[in-house]
């Protein structure tokens, strides 16, 4: 096994509070491990133009409890282009950078399982991503905080719908996946969460409104995961509104407030947690694998399999969230 000395980090993709807290562990593992450490900026971009620093102990102080990523982030076209894997390899290589640890979600992976298969380079990936959707890891970084973000949105909007009797459709982000909604629809209580996981039913959501008018429920919070399939939460309020109009609804679109914000304590163990382990696993000869924490133990997941296979909705929790809500 080929001893590896010089490592470059990055973040790529959806930015999520936690990053730099990541960063910051991988930063100072590998010094503390005796290897060069290089910030490469804006992901796979960067790396194609060259555009990477070292990094010292000093160069990740005071960043734990930042939201975004002191490195920044892009999700590059020029990746998935030959040329754009060759030049990012000349790259490397004049920085004579032989592993890296790349942080994001699946489309970081993607890139990174490409690129491996065509270089000689080791990559190790630490989850970063709001969506919480990778397979191998039962939080992603950014995760709880996005969540947080959203259960202290929902709660004040509950109060004006409870001081006009409205019923607020209220969008979330998730991608294709419908976890930010389901967590974040259970802690404020909401009448209703659609995901994409589950086909909507404009029928039995009416159905559901009018039996919660007539057991005296003056407003209500319904949470649409953005990539519901109905079309999000302007299409099925025009769809609910066109046939039951009883209440006075509003839309709600959170959006990128969801991405931004000081990390948890949560986000920011996990981040150290999982960079710290990424470089032991790249010491360790691991590579090609994604680092995750499955039950409180570290496990590695190949990147075809961390972003194929999302993780999975777990329908109990579907139920109890119906049930709850009546
Ligand atoms: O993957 C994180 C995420 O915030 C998704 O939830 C959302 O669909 C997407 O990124 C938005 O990306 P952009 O900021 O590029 O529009």
């Amino acid at each position: 096994m080929k001893k590896i000395k010089n490592i470059g980090v990055l973040t790529s993709g959806g930015d999520a509070p936690g990053m730099n807290a990541a960063i910051r562990a991988v930063v100072r593992t590998a010094l503390y491990y005796r290897l060069n450490v290089f910030g490469i900026y804006r992901g796979y971009e960067g790396m194609i133009d060259g555009d990477m620093v070292p990094m010292d102990y000093r160069s990740v102080a005071r960043i734990i409890h930042r939201g975004g990523t002191i490195l920044q982030s892009a999700r590059s076209e020029r990746f998935y282009t030959d040329e754009g894997k060759a030049e990012a390899y000349r790259q490397l290589q004049k920085h004579n950078i032989d592993s890296l640890v790349v942080i994001g979600g699946d489309g970081t992976f993607r890139g990174a399982e490409r690129f491996a298969g065509l270089y000689d380079i080791n990559i190790a990936g630490v989850p970063g991503t709001i969506d919480n959707d990778l397979y191998g890891s039962d939080f992603t970084i950014g995760y709880d905080t996005a969540i947080n973000t959203v259960v202290e949105a929902v709660d004040k909007i509950r109060d004006t719908a409870g001081s006009h009797n409205s019923l607020f459709f209220i969008e979330v982000m998730g991608r294709d996946a419908g976890f930010i909604a389901l967590r974040s629809g259970i802690a404020t209580g909401a009448e209703e969460i659609l995901i994409p996981e589950t086909q909507t039913n404009i029928d039995s959501l009416i159905d559901k409104l009018r039996y919660n008018r007539r057991e005296s429920k003056t407003s209500g919070i319904i949470i649409v995961a953005e990539g519901e399939k109905e079309g999000g939460a302007y299409e099925v309020a025009r769809k609910v509104t066109e046939q039951f109009s009883e209440y006075s609804t509003r839309v709600t679109i959170l959006g990128h407030i969801q991405r931004g914000g000081s990390p948890t304590c949560m986000d920011r163990v996990l981040a150290s947690t999982l960079g710290y382990e990424a470089v032991k696993a790249l010491l360790a000869g691991k590579k090609g694998i994604m680092v995750g924490q499955v039950n409180k133990k570290i496990v590695y997941t190949p990147f075809a399999k961390a972003a194929k296979e999302h993780q999975q909705i777990d329908p109990n929790i579907l139920e109890m969230a119906t049930i709850l809500s009546l």
